[in-house]
């Protein structure tokens, strides 16, 4: 994933803006990152990554998703139609 590749689809949220709001808000959990532009709030398919770079933030490391955005895209596809059809996303 790119920078400016969003992690959360639903709000249009980049990789960029939730390092960004990471180094300068020091969220102490993961679950402050929805207060970057809504991130998460909305089919949540994107909490797990977002609780990822929340961690690799934590570590000192330099978040980033090693997902391609496409496959990303797909797979969150895929979780919306289960949760659609009453299946539990998987
Ligand atoms: S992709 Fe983030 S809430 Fe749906």
């Amino acid at each position: 994933m790119q920078p400016d590749d969003h992690v959360c689809l639903c709000y249009r949220v980049s990789q960029r803006k939730l390092v960004a709001y990471l180094k300068r808000e020091c969220p102490r959990v993961a679950s402050q990152l929805s207060d970057c532009l809504d991130a998460g709030t909305g089919c949540q398919w994107c909490v797990p990554f977002l609780e990822e770079l929340h961690s690799q933030w934590k570590a000192g490391e330099e978040p980033g998703l090693d997902v391609a955005p496409g496959e990303y895209a797909a797979r969150r596809t895929q979780y919306r139609r289960g949760k659609r059809d009453g299946g539990d996303g998987s």
